[in-house]
């Protein structure tokens, strides 16, 4: 059986979100006797009918090792393996070569930091982080510097929660030799410049690796046209299941490195005494992949194509736009991030005197899911000044009418907290 995907429709209408939020069973749960509004889908969105039904159907219909099998099962697990690899290409616009399959963001950023980075660096070299990273993007390369005895800086932030300039010139220049920054921050909802990043670092030899976890399920990435040399995301947080994630990485610069895991199904030739590696990108995927988390990662694939990400894009911008001004009503609230068009998936912000757990639980009796805490975003936090913030973010299913609810929740805090 398989579940129709939302008709293509005009680039230039708005979604018809109702329609869209008919497709993902859980938004029909009621929580706490209230109606589901789930505003974290920064941390793992929902999955539409589409995405479940084809891992059930992987499962039913298709199930067996890839690569090996010369039976059926085998030559179709491998197509919806393989057809998976192509859908992700097509949908960044990269080289199947460069795409590799891993669990996550996570681990795609620790293969950079271990098979490219740690061969490569040593004392004298430094590697240039910003202050705004997920731990994701921020651990692996302290690893690094510990391993290797390079150094380690961080570009500041702006009051606002930009990028600061001078701080970015400063940095982008010898013995920097590899730039890891975010595509979109995921506390501060900040978009940075990657392509204009890519192009100073490149001037410089610096090689650019970039964490796509918040942009990725919100605009359309273009691989080519951004230049990064490695770029890593999250199946998900873009409608796939969990335990699927992409780390891209420029062909030449993969084709060179040592795997990050080793084991079976990235060799080449195994004797007693040694081992030469697969061709790219299948050296870099050791042991049996998750076959039906890519079966389902292609369908969610397929159904931001047939809305549209560029209908995304702009549905993520307006709703931040609209929650950013609703948020300014409510008395006490301090928002963070900045304010404009290079902003986008989420609000985060504090109402004082409220720990943001408090405001987490109150809304969750109102039906509301946010989260609460420091995001992962340790030292922000600190830059911020503050221990943990209250997350808002959105999906292409979220609707005004959801904030609406949110502010309301608020009301609710500050009726018990503040008044
Ligand atoms: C900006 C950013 N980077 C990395 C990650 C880590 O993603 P994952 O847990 O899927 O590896 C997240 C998850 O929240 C994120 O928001």
């Amino acid at each position: 059986m398989s579940v129709a995907e939302p008709a293509q429709q005009a680039a230039s209408k708005p979604l018809d979100v109702s329609r869209l939020r008919a497709d993902f069973p859980i938004l029909q749960e009621v929580v706490n006797g209230k109606p589901l509004v789930y505003l974290d889908s920064a941390a793992t969105s929902q999955k539409p009918e589409s995405v479940i039904q084809a891992i059930s159907d992987y499962y039913r219909f298709s199930n067996a090792n890839v690569h090996r099998g010369v039976h059926a099962l085998g030559e179709r697990a491998t197509e919806a393996f393989e057809g998976a690899r192509e859908d992700v290409a097509r949908f960044v616009n990269a080289d199947p070569r460069g795409v590799v399959f891993v669990r996550n963001t996570t681990e795609g950023l620790n293969l950079v930091a271990q098979a490219f980075a740690r061969p490569l660096l040593g004392p004298g070299d430094r590697i240039v982080a910003t202050e705004m990273e997920h731990h994701s993007n921020l651990v692996p390369w302290q690893q690094v510097r510990d391993q290797t005895g390079c150094e380690l800086s961080y570009i500041k932030l702006t009051e606002d929660g930009r990028l600061d300039q001078d701080s970015v010139e400063g940095l982008l220049r010898p013995p920097t030799r590899l730039l890891a920054v975010t595509h979109v921050s995921n506390v501060l909802g900040t978009i940075n410049p990657i392509r204009e990043l890519v192009e100073q670092a490149h001037e410089q030899g610096i090689v650019v690796c970039v964490d796509g976890a918040q942009a990725v399920p919100h605009m359309p990435v273009d691989l080519k046209d951004l230049g990064a040399d490695f770029y890593s995301f999250s199946g998900h947080k873009m409608l796939g299941p969990t335990g699927t994630g992409v780390l891209y990485g420029r062909p030449e610069l993969l084709d060179k490195m040592p795997p990050f895991l080793t084991g079976g199904s990235m060799i080449s030739v195994v004797t007693l005494e040694k081992t030469t590696w697969n061709e790219i990108p299948h050296r870099f995927e050791a042991g049996t992949p998750d076959i039906a988390g890519a079966a389902g990662l292609s369908a969610a694939i397929r159904y931001l194509e047939a809305v549209g990400m560029e209908r995304i894009r702009q549905h993520s911008a307006e709703l931040t736009d609209y929650a950013q001004e609703a948020l300014s009503e409510v008395p006490g609230l301090t928002q963070y991030g900045p304010r404009g068009e290079d902003r986008t998936g989420m609000v985060s912000f504090n109402l004082e005197g409220v720990h943001p757990h408090d405001v987490g639980t109150i809304l969750d009796r109102e039906g509301v899911a946010v989260r609460a805490g420091h995001h992962c975003c340790q030292p922000l936090m600190r830059q911020l000044g503050v221990a943990a913030t209250t997350r808002a973010s959105f999906c292409l299913y979220n609707t005004r009418d959801e904030v609406d609810c949110l502010v309301r929740g608020l009301g609710e805090v500050n009726r018990i907290f503040r008044d």
